[in-house]
């Protein structure tokens, strides 16, 4: 039972929870009606103290199909933060007015604070360079639908898969939570490809060895493409730089483009988080292998299986 549950990191929830979320979203997407007014009535804050696209709108697009509402802010600017006010306290107002809250912050462990200040569920939009748990759900939820088995859990779809990391594992919080998420799962394996300074933290690969998960580090995008089932292009994240001039130096290593997807597996697929700037070629987009904007889009109806969850609205 997920009602009334935050959602701060991957691992908040069980294996089977996610599963029973999968399957949830699928219905929702198979049947536009099902589920269609359940949250009437109900509120959705959504503090956004760092620029989006993607996640605030596929929520606030989540909650309206649902029939509920939304308020909130996109830009920390035009709320009573730029006055000074701590994080606890705007928490503890939007949970006076909203029945969930989500929220992103630059600073790591935002959410978790918010979470604790909170008596309404939390879901933690990103919060600096750690965890993204709602992309979670949508990547392994476009894994699911792309490359799993029909009626199968997750763990038996994407059993024996590969997935690729490519870009900027240090900063990239979607790559932290998925590989995390990952992590949980049998005969899967791992490659990170990266250059030396931007690497996944060592946190996320001790977690990995723990597991028993076979992983490799490369700096080679090239070799690795052959053996890839999955391939997951990040953005360097230019605003967790500490200066523009390791930016500029880094920002284009990789750029996958359409010689590069002559050396892929015909089934591949291509997946990215958004906002691409310059890692995926524009010609890629016409790639049948290419996958992030579907990808963007079971990430609406996996935040409606989450919102009418955690609102208490299906079992
Ligand atoms: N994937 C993602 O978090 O995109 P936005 O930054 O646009 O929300």
């Amino acid at each position: 039972m997920l009602a009334g549950r935050s959602l701060i990191e991957p691992l908040n929830f069980s294996v089977e929870e996610m599963d029973d979320l999968f399957a949830l979203a699928e219905r929702i997407e198979e049947d536009g009606a099902y589920l269609r007014d359940s949250c009437r009535g109900k509120l959705l804050a959504t503090l956004f103290f760092e620029p989006s696209t993607r996640t605030r709108l596929s929520f606030e697009a989540a909650m309206l199909r649902l029939g509920g509402s939304c308020l909130g802010f996109a830009d920390p600017g035009s709320s009573s933060a730029a006055k000074g006010e701590s994080l606890a306290d705007t928490v503890r107002m939007a949970a006076a007015y909203a029945d969930a809250i989500v929220m992103r912050n630059p600073k790591e462990g935002a959410a978790l604070l918010a979470s604790r200040y909170s008596p309404v569920p939390v879901i933690n939009a990103g919060d600096g360079g750690h965890h993204h748990p709602t992309q979670t759900l949508t990547d392994l939820l476009t894994i699911k639908r792309l490359r799993g088995k029909p009626g199968a859990g997750l763990g038996d779809s994407i059993g024996g898969l590969t997935v690729g990391f490519c870009g900027d594992l240090r900063f990239g919080r979607t790559v932290h939570s998925l590989a995390k998420a990952l992590a949980r799962y049998d005969n899967i394996r791992l490659v990170f490809v990266s250059p030396p300074e931007l690497q996944a933290p060592e946190y996320i690969t001790r977690l990995l060895a723990r597991e028993h998960i076979e992983y490799l580090e490369t700096g080679g995008l090239e070799e690795a493409m052959p053996g890839l089932d999955v391939l997951y292009m990040t953005r360097v994240q230019r605003e967790r730089f500490f200066n523009e001039e390791d930016y500029i130096r880094l920002k284009d290593t990789y750029v996958l483009n359409r010689e590069k997807m002559k050396l892929a597996k015909k089934n591949l697929i291509i997946l990215h988080p958004l906002p691409r700037v310059n890692e995926i070629a524009v010609e890629v987009d016409a790639d049948s292998r290419a996958a992030y904007f579907k990808q963007a889009k079971y990430g609406m109806y996996v935040r409606m299986a989450l919102l009418a969850s955690v609102l208490g609205v299906v079992d």
